[in-house]
């Protein structure tokens, strides 16, 4: 290895670790999942913060866990939620934010820069962290930020030249410093060295009796370290969540945020108000989402596709030009170009349209194909089956796949026509061009390009029935 020359600050730069703090009760949630694990965007906010911290490229996250800890580590273990190298760190007694940190300190180098972030702010852009990433990497950072209603916040008191001269919690805080609207959203940026030995130094001398991380900020002016501040642009990004209200504040905020973001990418979404992505969604051009559009997991659309009002979106693929109407729930399913779906339809998982498929209302299909311009417009159940093109399925054709045991396939040719309440009891082949007669039962295989009829042959009517009577 070359010998390095220059100063320390011309090298490498420190590692970066990152303690998320997550012991705290949450009580106002009244859940007995604990608080960072209730989900924004379908995701735990504690999985928003874990990846916020991968983007920033931290070399490992260690998460401060006190309350519901096993069933936290379970899911940390679990769950993957970074692919940065995690800690977990058990902080049984919850004596405050700075006695949190201290107990992430053993884990931590001493040539480190500490992060220090909330399981319960899951909104925190990385943006906003690299621009306190980039204050001088041996001072003390603090993001701020103006609160219109500063009420519950830690206050930043500055001397007379602007400088920071400490943080004091509102409990603490005398009528004129309660004025003040530069609020502590929490976050704190220093050298892993410096951060460790003002950590031991801090009491629990306050309003509260606990050890505040805020005091830092005092001694770190006491020891003529520089105290620098970065504004976070709203306080929204720095909100925290204590009960299910903020919790669905939030919630809005990311999807609108989301939204207006595709929008601007061209997505046509009729109300950002009223949009949820719980997962991610890759569109073509001139798709458009009606009202109430839920999508889950992993959703592709293509070019001109149409997502009619309340319909739900899981895990699907769909060609360009299909137009799915209102109401419908789409599960695992890879639907073609041009089809049309719905309004009220259901596809289960594995359920694959070809281009041009029509499937009506109260169709469910599950774990089967339809080809090329096959048409189930109404009431149908389609399971096991695999049906081939320009088949025409009629109103309440029911696949029987299932015989209490076992499931059965059903194979239906191109061009069949499967006539009205028709049962098809598997396993069971429908040949190509055969048309099965409405009403019938079949239990066997019906051959190509023939009428197939298995029902009652006569029709009885009775001369002289009269209807029955009301007793008097
Ligand atoms: C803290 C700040 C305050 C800031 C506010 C921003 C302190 C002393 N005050 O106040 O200046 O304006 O956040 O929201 O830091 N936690 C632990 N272990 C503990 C205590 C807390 O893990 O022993 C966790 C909590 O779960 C929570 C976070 O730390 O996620 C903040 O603790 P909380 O008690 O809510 O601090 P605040 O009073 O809101
Ligand atoms: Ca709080």
């Amino acid at each position: 290895m070359a010998p390095r020359s220059g100063s320390a600050s011309d090298s490498v730069p420190p590692p970066l670790h990152v303690v998320i703090l997550a012991a705290g009760q949450g009580t106002r949630m009244r859940s007995v999942l604990p608080k960072v694990l209730h989900a924004i965007a379908g995701r735990p906010m504690l999985e928003h913060v874990l990846q916020t911290a991968q983007a920033l490229g931290a070399a490992c996250c260690h998460v401060v866990v006190g309350h519901g800890a096993e069933t936290l580590r379970a899911w940390l273990v679990g769950s993957h939620a970074a692919a940065t190298d995690l800690e977990v760190v058990v902080q049984s007694k919850q004596l405050g934010t700075a006695h949190a940190v201290l107990q992430a300190m053993p884990q931590i180098p001493e040539d480190a820069r500490v992060l220090v972030l909330y399981g319960d702010v899951p909104l925190i852009q990385a943006d906003t962290l690299r621009d306190l990433l980039q204050l001088d990497v041996r001072g003390l950072g603090i993001l701020s930020a103006q609160a219109h209603d500063p009420h519950g916040y830690g206050r930043i008191v500055r001397g007379a030249g602007g400088a920071v001269r400490s943080i004091v919690e509102e409990k603490d805080a005398t009528e004129a410093q309660r004025r003040i609207q530069e609020i502590n959203t929490g976050v704190v940026l220093a050298p892993a060295r410096r951060l460790r030995d003002w950590l031991r130094r801090v009491d629990d001398n306050n309003a509260k009796r606990e050890f505040y991380l805020t005091d830092i900020v005092r001694l770190a002016v006491r020891d003529r370290v520089a105290v620098r501040t970065v504004q976070a642009e709203s306080l929204e990004e720095v909100q925290g969540v204590n009960d299910r209200a903020q919790l669905a504040a939030l919630e809005r905020a990311w999807q609108r945020r989301e939204a207006l973001a595709m929008m601007r990418q061209g997505v046509g979404i009729r109300d950002p108000e009223r949009f949820d992505l719980r997962g991610s969604l890759l569109c073509g051009q001139d798709v458009h989402l009606d009202v109430g559009v839920v999508i889950e997991g992993e959703v592709e659309l293509g070019d001109h596709v149409h997502i009619g009002p309340y319909t739900v979106l899981r895990n699907v693929r769909i060609g360009a030009g299909t137009h799915v109407e209102s109401h419908c729930v789409l599960d695992t399913a890879v639907i073609g170009r041009a089809c049309r779906i719905g309004p009220f339809a259901r596809l289960r998982p594995e359920a694959h349209l070809a281009d041009q498929v029509h499937v009506g209302n109260f169709v469910e299909i599950k774990k089967s194909s339809l080809g090329q311009g096959s048409k189930a417009n109404h009431l149908a159940y389609l399971g096991d089956a695999r049906i081939g093109s320009g088949v025409n399925i009629g109103a309440g054709v029911i696949t029987c796949n299932y015989d209490g045991v076992n499931k059965h396939p059903t194979v239906i040719g191109d061009g069949a026509f499967i006539g009205t309440d028709t049962q098809l009891i598997a396993p069971v082949t429908i040949g190509a061009g055969a048309y099965i007669a409405a009403g019938s039962s079949i239990a066997m295989d019906a051959p190509a390009g023939q009428l197939t009829i298995c029902r009652a042959r006569e029709q009885h009517s009775l001369p002289g029935w009269k209807r029955p009577q009301k007793k008097a």
